[in-house]
């Protein structure tokens, strides 16, 4: 039988608190932190992943409205690292201002950070990888940060169509190791304790 979720977990998560909303980089938090970012196109199922991780119900808010994470949104886990849920992309109805906002935003944050010590880059186990996935993977490349791939909703599809899902995913990704692409569900909890891990393997390479 395979562990209960929880029980394998790297470390026990004492803390968990939000600490702010971030328009602008000049309005990060004082206290500096190492930080692992959680990206994803709009609607991917990021703050509802946060609250799965710190089994808060509405801790990160979530919305059917996609669109609804415009900041970033730091949360301090143990008094030791921030978890950073970056504004959604690939939202359609986004004007090209907010769009273009985003990608300024987007890229000041991944380039000029030596905090940042990894990223947790969600796809929705439904569609698979989207263009502007590709592109947020390929700034994670450049940048030289290691990242992980959230699939998200596996709920949502049956056993034999997520292993196919994720077989897919792994071909895409190219050169990720096969259990770097974690199918990952906010409902059932699949996969929380195996992104901790990751996330923690981030922290002590
Ligand atoms: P933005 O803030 O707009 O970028 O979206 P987000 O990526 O934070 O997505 P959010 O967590 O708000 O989830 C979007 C919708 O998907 C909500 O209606 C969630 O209830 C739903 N959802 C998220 N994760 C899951 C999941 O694992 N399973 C199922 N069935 N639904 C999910
Ligand atoms: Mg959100």
């Amino acid at each position: 039988m395979p562990p209960k979720i929880g029980t394998t977990l790297p470390f026990i998560l004492k803390k968990v608190e939000f600490i702010t909303s971030v328009f602008d980089l000049t309005q990060r938090p004082k206290e500096c932190l190492p930080e692992i970012a959680i990206a994803g196109r709009s609607n991917v199922g990021k703050s509802s992943l946060l609250n799965c991780l710190f089994q808060r119900k509405q801790l990160a808010h979530t919305s059917k409205t996609p669109g609804k994470t415009r900041s970033l949104n730091y949360y301090k886990v143990n008094n030791q690292f921030y978890l950073v849920d970056l504004p959604g992309y690939g939202f359609a109805k986004a004007p090209k201002e907010l769009r273009d906002q985003w990608a300024d935003l987007m890229a000041k944050y991944l380039e000029d950070n030596s905090q940042l010590k990894g990223a947790v880059q969600l796809i929705d186990s439904r569609h698979g990888i989207t263009p502007l996935d590709q592109q947020m993977i390929a700034y994670f490349h450049t940048s030289e940060l290691p990242f992980v791939i959230a699939a998200t909703k596996a709920d949502k599809l049956s056993l034999t169509q997520l292993q196919q899902t994720l077989i897919e995913l792994r071909q895409q990704l190219g050169d990720i190791k096969p259990s770097d692409v974690i199918p990952f569900s906010s409902k059932s909890h699949l996969g929380r304790d195996e992104l901790w891990k990751a996330i923690h393997r981030f922290l002590h390479p």
